[in-house]
């Protein structure tokens, strides 16, 4: 699988490149396609960063992600 680097997950955070990525426990899901996360802003969340302990604060589970492509571990 490949391996997604911080760095370059950083710059999936819906400003820097056309796509959007999350992290959630070491996996990087691309979140591109979701209405939820236009411009890699949810609610109080920002893409382009591991979100695993902020998905304590969400109103749902890490089902949400079910849907959504991995794309590679976070290294
Ligand atoms: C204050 C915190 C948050 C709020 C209020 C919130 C709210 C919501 C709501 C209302 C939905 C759509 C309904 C549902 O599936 O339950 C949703 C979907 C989703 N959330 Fe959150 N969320 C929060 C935090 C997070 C965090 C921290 C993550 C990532 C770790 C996350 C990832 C997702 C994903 C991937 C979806 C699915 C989007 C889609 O289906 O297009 N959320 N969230």
């Amino acid at each position: 699988m490949l391996k997604i680097t911080r760095n370059t997950l950083s710059k999936a955070n819906g400003q820097d490149k056309p796509y959007i990525w999350v992290a959630y426990q070491g996996m990087v899901y691309d979140v591109t396609k979701s209405r939820l996360w236009r411009n890699g802003q949810h609610y109080e969340h920002w893409a382009g960063q591991d979100l695993t302990e902020e998905l304590k604060d969400a109103p749902h589970t890490k089902a949400v992600f079910d849907k959504f492509e991995i794309i590679g571990k976070l290294e």
